[in-house]
């Protein structure tokens, strides 16, 4: 197999247009030709592939996860395990947008060498094109792009570190908390950090790292001058059963779409009224004719 022959493209199914595959560097283009970036959460093979064949361009399988998908109360209890199987999932869903996997609590926090080693487990074994780490890791973002892994920065509200937080608060509210947002953010990317994820900072603060910022920004409650923008799937679409942040938008409300859709087949079931004789398969009139037939000379017998 050449490695050579198709740059940037995935092969196209026969009589469909060929796809560009986003990467980082081409992210990075987005950035100097002043293109929004689009970036959404998935986290399985149905949603992953609405989304990428939606146009977005970075998908994140997000530690968010395990709140919106697994019910846990905050991101911390989900495990590399975890991830690696919805980033499996998502993997084989996604073919244009860039495939981005959260490094989960716990997994890079004790050693860089044991983030070092997840890491290249989400490359390996899930088929990730980058990872995603929360806080000023500078040591570890220098690590793991020595060792080629493309990774994307998280700063300001980290929810992983919702315990030293208090709680998911807007950060980076005074002037000296945005320098140090700002200095944090231009020491990432010297590490090596090709994109930086800023969460729940005030507007002015991300517009200004943002401008300084040789990489892409990608905004979620940053406001509208990053170079980018990232919403959880869930949130977009109203599936939280919980009150939306300020930040988010909703665009459709599939919570009310699936509740209509699922008491309406209850209520058919329960009358009968599903599944209907079109919904049936039904045996060839010659072999219900034979049963017939067995069934009338059985009656016979019997008399
Ligand atoms: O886990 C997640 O969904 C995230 C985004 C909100 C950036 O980290």
């Amino acid at each position: 197999m050449s490695l050579t022959n198709f740059p940037g493209s995935v092969s196209p199914s026969p009589g469909t247009n060929p796809i560009t595959k986003v990467t980082m560097p081409a992210l990075a283009e987005m950035k100097r030709q002043g293109k929004p970036i689009s970036a959404l959460t998935a986290y399985d093979y149905a949603t992953s592939r609405l989304v990428d064949e939606a146009g977005i361009d970075l998908v994140l399988v997000g530690d968010s996860l395990a709140m919106v998908v697994l019910g846990h109360e905050n991101t911390l209890a989900i495990t590399v395990d975890e991830m690696l199987h919805h980033t499996r999932a998502v993997r084989r869903a996604v073919r244009r947008a860039l495939v981005v996997a959260d490094m989960p609590f716990g997994s890079y926090h004790a050693t860089v060498a044991e983030g070092l080693t997840n890491a290249i487990r989400f490359i390996k074994e899930a088929g990730a094109e980058a990872v995603k780490i929360e806080g000023p890791r500078f040591e570890l973002v220098r690590a793991l792009t020595e060792a080629e892994i493309p990774v994307v920065g998280h700063l300001g509200l980290t929810p992983q570190s919702v315990h030293r937080m208090g709680g998911y608060r807007v950060q980076a509210r005074t002037a000296e908390t945005v320098l140090q947002l700002k200095a944090d953010a231009l020491a990432l990317a010297e590490a090596g950090a090709g994109i930086i994820v800023l969460e729940g900072v005030p507007r002015e603060a991300a517009a200004a790292i943002t401008a300084e910022l040789p990489v892409p920004t990608i905004g979620i409650g940053a406001g509208p001058d990053c170079d980018g923008q990232i919403l959880v799937f869930h949130d977009l679409l109203n599936l939280t059963f919980a009150p939306a942040a300020k930040f988010v938008r909703r665009y459709a409300d599939a919570g009310a779409l699936i509740r209509t859709a699922v008491e309406q087949y209850r209520e058919d079931v329960e009358h009968r009224a599903f599944p209907s004789d079109e919904e049936s398969y039904h045996l060839a009139p010659a072999v219900r004719q034979a049963l017939d037939a067995t069934r009338k000379a059985d009656a016979l017998k019997k008399n």
